[in-house]
């Protein structure tokens, strides 16, 4: 049994990992600003873990969070392209330097390892695909900047204090928990609970924009392997976090319509500002390194996903009837 802290837990990937590793009998401290997150997310595991409701840039929260911590599995953060665009400075501030602070905590609580959520927005416009480790980032909106100047720093802060990190690039995930109502959310929970709600999803460009869509789980297993990996691999290295494979906009479109039987066909929009075109993982690094391999397929994922925010839809609807 080790203790883990995980930043960002009221959130999508944060919640889930945090059933993972109560269900495997770790100990689970958590943290989150609740600024997207929601502790509705941990009910059902509530009892089983600490929580504070502390942000990541407070210097004394952070201090107390990495205290006899082994493992701490970085989510916390303003994850969104838009909203980085609409709002730099704000998520420069939780994104760049409420991980610095978190370092500072880890280093001096003499944390095991860090894992860290990167991202493959990292990557931005680069033509070749599939996207690569090695391949010089061009990260093209801030959020995109912000999630790669950590890399830099969890590298940096092995080298200058010798505190193990790993940086998994997650490709787009999905999954239960995923927020589906607000302008930031990702496009699986969008398309699926507008279509739910009756209305037209609208998809952003011609829908010939594509993604290597990876289901929650697969991410899950990343950290726990990350965290399992010899110190050796655990320098700072970043590793993609994908399945090898890419869906467009309008496969995704057709595959949540036929779950759901919903006919209408999409509307398009103006591509969004900061956006990139197309993203695929080459996985062989994280397969060799962590021995990573993406377990639950796009499609089986689709439908564990539209099955939860069905459920989850029918118990908000007979709340409101016996409300
Ligand atoms: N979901 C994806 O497809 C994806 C892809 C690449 C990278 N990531 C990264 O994975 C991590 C988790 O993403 P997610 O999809 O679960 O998002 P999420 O918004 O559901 O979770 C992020 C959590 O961090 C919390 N948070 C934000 N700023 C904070 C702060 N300053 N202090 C404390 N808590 C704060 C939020 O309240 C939220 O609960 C993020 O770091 C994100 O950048 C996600």
């Amino acid at each position: 049994m080790a203790r883990y802290l995980i930043t960002g837990i009221a959130g999508f990937i944060g919640s889930t990992l945090a059933h993972a590793l109560v269900e495997q009998g770790h100990e689970v401290r958590g943290i989150d600003n609740l600024s997207t997150g929601s502790l509705d997310n941990l009910a059902d595991i509530r009892h089983a873990i600490s929580f504070e409701q502390t942000d990541l840039q407070d210097v004394a929260g952070m201090k107390a969070a990495c205290e006899g911590v082994d493992f701490v599995l970085h989510q916390g953060a303003l994850a969104s392209v838009p909203r980085s665009v609409k709002d730099p400075l704000g998520s420069h501030q939780s994104n760049i330097n409420g991980t610095l602070n978190l370092l500072i905590a880890a280093r001096d609580a003499k944390v095991r390892r860090i894992v860290y959520a990167a991202s493959s927005s990292a990557y931005g416009d680069q033509p070749t695909q599939p996207k690569q480790e090695d391949m010089p980032p061009l990260p093209l909106s801030p959020y995109a900047v912000q999630k790669l100047t950590c890399e830099y720093y969890i590298q940096s802060f092995y080298r200058a204090y010798g505190l193990e990190g790993i940086c998994l690039r997650y490709f787009n995930i999905f999954g239960p928990h995923q927020a589906a109502d607000s302008p930031y959310s990702g496009v699986i929970a969008q398309f699926t609970y507008k279509m739910m709600a009756g209305d037209t999803p609208t998809i952003f460009g011609d829908g010939l924009t594509s993604r290597d869509f990876n289901y929650v789980d697969n991410a899950v297993s990343a950290n726990l392997l990350a965290c399992a990996a010899p110190s050796a691999v655990a320098t700072g290295r970043v590793f993609n976090i994908g399945t090898g494979k890419s869906q467009t906009l309008n496969d995704v479109y057709a595959a949540i319509a036929g779950e759901l039987g919903f006919r209408e066909k999409p509307k398009y929009g103006p591509p969004r500002e900061g956006d990139i075109r197309h993203s695929l993982a080459n996985i062989e690094r994280a397969t060799a390194e962590l021995g990573y391999r993406p377990k639950v397929g796009f499609h089986d994922g689709l439908r564990k996903t539209i099955a939860w925010y069905v459920a989850e839809h029918e118990k908000k609807a007979a709340t409101t009837i016996e409300g």
